[in-house]
């Protein structure tokens, strides 16, 4: 299975099915990454990794649809099949929707549906969950439509709240465990013991 990733920062998730697959657990491909940050440390892996990569964004793409055609070109180029958003901060378009209707996970660090949509990203999550005394907060996996953090949910995965947490703390409890969730939930589909609809 040929995968595309979409990543605006760090790229840590990017990264954890990566060494997935070139240690044999994960039978697939990473075949591009792309970010809309050309500083990103994502780019920056992927570079050393020698994986394709490009940042394509509204300011290498400024005219309405371009980019939306220039990401679309890039996975399909690269005969994607699945592509990841991994700290994607931005909307896909229609043609990347279309072209990958049903073909596009996100990753989002707390339990779907609550505690996403817009402004919920990084320490906003781990913020909103302390604030609202939640015992538990957790991963969720989920197919992509047009809006943020929204579409079919695929997987989920529990993270406890520990008394004293901070949202640093529980930031760095729950990507930890992302970087294992994404690859088993990624073998799970490739397995087909997890069905995409
Ligand atoms: C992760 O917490 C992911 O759930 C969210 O953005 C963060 C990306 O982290 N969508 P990284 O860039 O993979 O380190």
């Amino acid at each position: 299975m040929k995968l595309g990733f979409l990543a605006s920062h760090h790229g840590s998730n990017v990264q954890a099915v990566v060494d997935a697959c070139r240690a044999g657990r994960l039978a697939a491909t990473p075949c591009v990454v792309i970010s809309n940050n050309g500083e990103s440390e994502a780019l920056a892996r992927a570079r050393r990794q020698g994986i394709a990569r490009y940042h394509l964004s509204g300011v290498t793409h400024p005219a309405p649809g371009q980019l939306d055609a220039a990401i679309v070109d890039a996975l399909s180029r690269h005969g994607v099949e699945l592509v990841v958003l991994a700290g994607y901060m931005k909307k896909l378009g229609p043609s990347t929707l279309a072209r990958y209707h049903g073909r596009v996970l996100n990753i989002h660090p707390a339990l779907l549906p609550r505690f996403g949509g817009p402004g919920m990203y990084g320490r906003h999550v781990h913020e909103a969950v302390l604030a609202a005394g939640e015992r538990e907060t957790g991963i969720t996996i989920h197919l992509v439509d047009g809006e943020y953090d929204h579409g079919p949910i695929l997987a989920q995965c529990r993270v406890d709240v520990r008394d004293g947490d901070t949202a640093a703390s529980l930031a760095e409890r729950v990507l930890a465990r992302e970087h294992a969730f994404l690859v088993e939930t990624l073998d799970r589909i490739l397995r087909r013991d997890l069905i995409l609809p």
